[in-house]
């Protein structure tokens, strides 16, 4: 990149401040020319300007070369109409961006077997790549909303995708899968939404043009309970919006916590923009606290480096010092190991010691 990158910091309500500040910190390790332009968003900006998301603040993402956002959304915001909802500035900026790209990966890093709810044989190794669709489907088919029909209220929300739409994120996850285990499996919903019977027939054209990407089609039951069951099976799951969702949790908690999880968003891979945000939400529970997990956040950072910014090798910088101080035994409580057998190999720290040791750890690789 010629021209320092702007870098557009969103930082957002409960643990997102609290998260984001260790992620910048670290980016600014490795990138030292970078602007960082603070934004409100989601409650934040409704308790300063009245809605979640303000022109100045897309149109700032629109021009940086990268959004890190944290986390929007919380109890205090809940009884808002939902068009003010924090949470729709997600939506906003995603659809505002075109992102509609979501890498999730899900990494059981080595030590953090014993973190996750199921047995550590089962999630041992497990490196898998949720693409989730994040444009279309039920978040923004229409028609939708509450109305009024023989004198009760009725919701609707409509599943929608254009070929268009299926092709394109196809594409993207059949090219990550070339750069991975070459195994894709696509998972949907086709024995009962038509919708997502295109999906199927669209992504296997899509596949014709990968033959060596090994490509399966499972139904989203089933893919909730294999992931469970034999997540080692999975290499890159492409799905829609919604189940993308779900199943990113889900995936969550093979890793120990969902405060491992990063994510990419991108208007498809090697596009410019891009934003970047942990998978879990505000956290209220533990907001203010200092005990958040910083880590999905560091690890967006590092996603940034590699996708938006092409710095693979910082990339590496940030993830390679997240796995040290792993290994050195330091753990947030939410990543703390669930019996006492590993609890004397273990130190708890908070949010901001944890972030401090990644640095340090930066330093020295
Ligand atoms: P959540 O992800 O905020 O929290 C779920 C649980 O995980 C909580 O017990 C929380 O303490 C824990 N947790 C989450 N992140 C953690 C971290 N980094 N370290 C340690 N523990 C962590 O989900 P929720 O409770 O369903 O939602 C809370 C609010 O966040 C809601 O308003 C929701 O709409 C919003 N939300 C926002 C996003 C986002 O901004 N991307 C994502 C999900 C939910
Ligand atoms: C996520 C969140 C969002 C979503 C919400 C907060 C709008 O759950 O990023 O996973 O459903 O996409
Ligand atoms: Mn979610």
């Amino acid at each position: 990149m010629d021209k320092s990158p702007l870098i557009a910091v969103l930082a957002g309500d409960g643990i997102g401040p609290e998260v984001v500040r260790e992620a910048v910190a670290c980016l600014r390790e490795v990138i030292e020319d970078a602007e960082f332009v603070d934004a409100p968003v989601g409650g934040a900006s409704y308790d300063l300007h009245g809605t979640p998301l303000t022109e100045a603040t897309l149109d700032l993402a629109k021009r940086a070369d990268a959004v890190l956002l944290g986390a929007v959304g919380g109890p205090k915001w809940e009884p808002l109409d939902f068009s003010v909802r924090p949470e729709r500035a997600l939506l906003g900026l995603r659809e505002g961006l075109g992102l509609y790209a979501n890498l999730r990966p899900a990494v059981v890093y080595p030590g953090l077997a014993a973190a996750s709810s199921l047995r550590a044989e089962i999630v041992t190794g497990i490196d898998l790549l949720v693409v989730r669709e994040l444009t279309g489907g039920i978040y923004f088919g229409k028609p939708r909303g509450v109305v009024m029909e023989h004198g009760e209220r009725v919701g609707i929300n409509t599943e929608r995708y254009s070929e268009s739409e299926i092709r394109r994120i196809a594409v993207c996850a059949f090219e990550v899968a070339r750069k991975r285990r070459r195994k894709l499996t696509s998972v949907d919903k086709a024995n009962v939404l038509e919708a997502t019977e295109l999906w199927r027939e669209i992504v296997s054209t899509v596949g014709k043009a990968y033959p060596d990407v090994s490509l399966s089609h499972m139904y989203v039951d089933n893919c909730a309970m294999q992931l469970v069951r034999d997540p080692s099976q999975f290499d890159v799951i492409v799905t829609t919006n919604l189940f993308g969702d779900i199943l990113s949790d889900e995936a969550a908690m093979l890793t120990g916590s969902i405060g491992m999880l990063a994510s990419a968003s991108l208007a498809g891979l090697g596009a410019p923009g891009g934003l970047y945000e942990p998978v879990h939400g505000s956290a209220p529970d533990i907001a203010g606290q200092g005990k958040a997990n910083p880590l999905a956040t560091i690890l967006s950072a590092a996603m940034l480096l590699r996708y938006s910014l092409g710095r693979e090798d910082a990339a590496r910088r940030i993830e390679g010092a997240v796995a040290r101080v792993l290994d050195a035994g330091l753990r947030t409580p939410d990543i703390a190991p669930r019996d006492a057998t590993g609890a004397g190999r273990v130190t708890i720290v908070g949010t901001q010691e944890m972030g401090a040791r990644v640095r340090k750890a930066m330093k020295e690789l």
